[in-house]
């Protein structure tokens, strides 16, 4: 282990305190900081986010102690992964069991039924990404969303639906008001 990445993994998690980097720094203990698990680190990220940013990528690069061109070299290499942007707002549903048996799989439904936007795509106005992913690592409240970057616990198909609109609502109030 280099000490560069020795000191990035002393660091919980990013310094943003972006919660959905927890996923990923759950990825890399899984496979306890092995250089062999980037595909599968970069996979839990771009789960997690919707597409890799440069950031994250400088994440994963620094914690796992693999070159960024390698990293690069990786993340291009395969078409699974995707470098655009999500949408203004995005929703993050934890399908990992202990949320899949709490009902996350209804959640996704009622969220790409009412907002019209398939699971991991983003709504044509660019307003709204639905997105899902493995365990973020709150089974403890589980059916876990993550909203905007926030972990919101102990959800319902309603609950979420709710607190989409609102945000919905707000953007669109806002550009109604910028004319
Ligand atoms: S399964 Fe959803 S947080 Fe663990």
């Amino acid at each position: 282990m280099t000490t560069q990445a020795a000191k990035a993994r002393k660091k919980n998690t990013h310094p943003s305190g972006d919660e959905r980097y927890k996923a990923i720094d759950m990825a890399m203990r899984k496979f306890k900081y092995e250089k062999d698990a980037l595909l599968e680190v970069l996979n839990a990220a771009q789960e997690t986010f919707g597409y890799l940013s440069r950031e994250v990528l400088i994440y994963i690069s620094a914690h796992l102690g693999v070159r960024m061109a390698q990293v690069y070299g990786v993340a291009t290499f395969y078409h699974l992964f995707t470098f655009d942007p999500l949408g203004a707002h995005n929703c993050i549903v934890c399908t990992g069991t202990a949320c899949y048996v709490k009902g996350a799989g209804e959640i996704v439904e009622n969220l790409s039924k009412r907002f019209d936007v398939p699971e991991g795509q983003t709504t044509s106005d660019g307003l709204f990404s639905l997105l899902t992913a493995r365990c973020v690592g709150s089974c403890g409240i589980a059916p876990v969303v993550i909203m905007d970057g926030k972990v919101r616990g102990k959800e319902t198909p309603e609950s979420m639906a709710v607190q989409v609109q609102e945000v919905l609502d707000r953007e669109r109030l806002l550009e109604a008001e910028a004319g």
